[in-house]
């Protein structure tokens, strides 16, 4: 029997990303990959919705005491989670905080992260407001490799985006999403096929 590409999500909100990534899986777009599991450092945020609607599961764990990395106790007890789901790929979509060196190299060249720029422009906080005020007419989303240098490991995958001179934040906002949308998942299938 073939086996399975175990993926785990990370997110901190509303989980539009990893939805995609399930309903792919639903439909078969996902090629080897299963979704193993949902990692949330939010309480209530709207990404643990997905595992009783999806039937995976999905675990808020606390991340203190720091409010923008992820380190110390609170890195082993995601560790000891992701690796209990034995995670092939760890997938951050849209986990608002900083890896640091024990993640990285428990899941070393296995971490994926998606960015709602075209990088290496736009990296950080707020990436959508950044194109929007550097008036740019493309901006986009980018699936790279997670290192310890934030937004700047090996790009996989981007995808363009139009710009209009009247979009607003919002506006842009559902562009680019709807572009993750499609990105993210096609980079899981095509990495799940790969890795053999
Ligand atoms: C996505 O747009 C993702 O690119 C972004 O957070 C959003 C999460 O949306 N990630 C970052 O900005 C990481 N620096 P979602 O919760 O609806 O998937």
């Amino acid at each position: 029997m073939e086996t399975s590409f175990n993926v785990v999500l990370l997110g901190s909100g509303r989980g539009s990303n990893a939805e995609a990534v399930l309903a792919a899986q639903r439909a078969g777009r996902l090629g080897r990959a299963r979704v193993a599991g949902i990692l949330c450092d939010q309480p209530g945020a709207r990404i643990l919705e997905l595992g009783p609607r999806f039937g995976v599961p999905a675990v808020y764990l606390d991340p203190a005491p720091f409010k923008t990395k992820l380190e110390g106790a609170a890195e082993q007890r995601y560790i000891a989670q992701i690796r209990e789901w034995q995670a092939d790929l760890v997938v951050l979509a849209g986990f608002m905080r900083v890896l640091k060196t024990a993640f990285l190299e428990a899941f070393a060249g296995r971490i994926i992260n998606l960015h709602p720029s075209l990088l290496p422009a736009f990296p950080g906080l707020d990436a959508i407001g950044q194109a929007l005020a550097a008036r740019v007419p493309v901006t986009g989303c980018t699936v790279h490799e997670v290192t310890a240098q934030v937004d700047a490991g090996r790009i996989l995958r981007q995808a363009k985006v139009a710009v209009a001179p009247t979009d607003t934040a919002e506006s842009l906002a559902a562009k680019v999403h709807a572009a993750e949308h499609e990105l993210l998942p096609s980079v899981i299938a095509e990495l799940s096929l790969r890795r053999r």
